[in-house]
């Protein structure tokens, strides 16, 4: 990510200020970031990772089982047990790659008291479906928006949706403060148990009612946060535009599978990830991911393991009960698609991928 002259003159304002703790540009970014949203109130941290073990900690009790997909970022689950309760892995939508209705049903327990759902690259989950789920079966809902500031479900921002929703402000995100996080809510009582579980359960001036951490974001960095948020709706228009370049130009490469977008999203493009079809395309992920770094096209995966596969959850579960997710993990690879590329630059991708994919037709 490229910082522009205003964001780096906004950050060194705060340096040459000496005021270099959580202030007065902390309070005007939260109160940004939740008019931009449309949540009543936003709660800044110092990472995604932070925002969902707050979230989780103020809405599980030790035990307690939430439903978790299993093809997300470690975060999203190893923080359900970091607060003693215990995530339950769910196979993923095979069109949207996220937790589904569907999905979520299969491993409803006398015991689940949540679901923590991941608008996956960008791409809004079915909100609606399961929103009414939880609602039947009396779940709080934990979203996790790392990769989805600007999405929108049904025309709503998806940072509005009840309970809570997690953001991540990491760099490869699509806005930063470098390291950074955000949740937002329109329930004053767990916004208010978040800003103080945030900073040492501290009511008043060394006056601590609760147990609370330290997981505050600075001003120093809220300060880019501010520039960030500005620019955001056009960075994810761009990022919109990028993918429709990418989606059309690889149309006809057979053995990739482009990503989906469903009727009911407005699909941000953090990632923009196809999936390889290894019989279709002549070579597996790895071998085409390898042919195209060659070429000087840098890609990533996202993610080589489903989350059952991870050593700290082993026992949770084989690839035969997550189908769709131990599949993903063999075949998803991200192409670049953030907004400083060039009408150049998607161009020279579309033709790499083109020549590597013709190379085994
Ligand atoms: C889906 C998801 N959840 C949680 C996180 C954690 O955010 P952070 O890296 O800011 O701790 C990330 C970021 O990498 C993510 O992509």
């Amino acid at each position: 990510m490229r910082l522009d002259q205003r964001e780096i003159r906004a950050v060194e304002k705060v340096l040459r200020s000496g005021w270099l703790r959580a202030g007065r540009i902390v309070e005007d970014f939260e109160a940004r970031f939740a008019r931009s949203v449309g949540a009543r109130f936003a709660v800044a941290v110092n990472s995604g990772t932070a925002a969902l073990f707050l979230a989780y900690r103020a809405l599980l009790d030790p035990g307690d089982e939430i439903i978790v997909p299993d093809f997300t970022f470690i975060a999203t689950a190893s923080m359900a047990a970091a607060v003693g309760a215990r995530p339950v892995f769910a196979d993923v939508d095979p069109a949207t790659y996220c937790l589904g209705p569907a999905q979520v049903e299969k491993r409803i327990t006398p015991r689940t008291r949540a679901l923590a759902p991941v608008h996956l690259y960008g791409h809004p989950a079915d909100i609606d479906g399961l929103a009414r789920l939880a609602r039947k079966h009396h779940l709080r809902i934990i979203w996790d928006a790392a990769q989805s500031h600007g999405a929108s479900y049904l025309g709503r921002d998806v940072g509005s949706y009840p309970d809570v929703v997690c953001y991540s402000f990491y760099p490869s995100k699509n806005m930063t403060t470098t390291e950074g996080g955000m949740l937002t809510t329109s329930d004053e009582k767990l916004a208010t148990e978040l800003r103080l579980a945030r900073s040492h359960g501290e009511e008043s001036r060394y006056h601590h009612t609760r147990i609370g951490f330290n997981f505050r974001l600075t001003d120093v960095v809220a300060a880019l946060g501010c520039e960030q948020l500005r620019k955001l709706p056009a960075a994810v228009r761009k990022r919109r535009r990028h993918a429709a370049i990418l989606a059309r130009g690889l149309r006809h490469v057979a053995g990739l599978a482009p990503p989906r977008t469903a009727d009911h999203a407005l699909h941000a493009f953090n990632l923009f990830t196809v999936r390889v079809i290894p019989n279709v395309l002549g070579m597996t992920r790895d071998d085409f991911q390898e042919r195209l770094a060659q070429r000087g096209i840098e890609t990533a995966v996202h993610y080589p393991r489903a989350l059952h596969q991870q050593p700290i959850f082993s026992g949770y579960g084989s690839d035969r009960d997550f189908p769709v997710s131990s599949e993903l993990a063999q075949t998803v690879l991200s192409l670049p698609v953030h907004p400083a590329l060039s009408e150049r630059d998607l161009e020279r991708i579309i033709r790499s991928v083109k020549e590597v994919a013709a190379k085994n037709s």
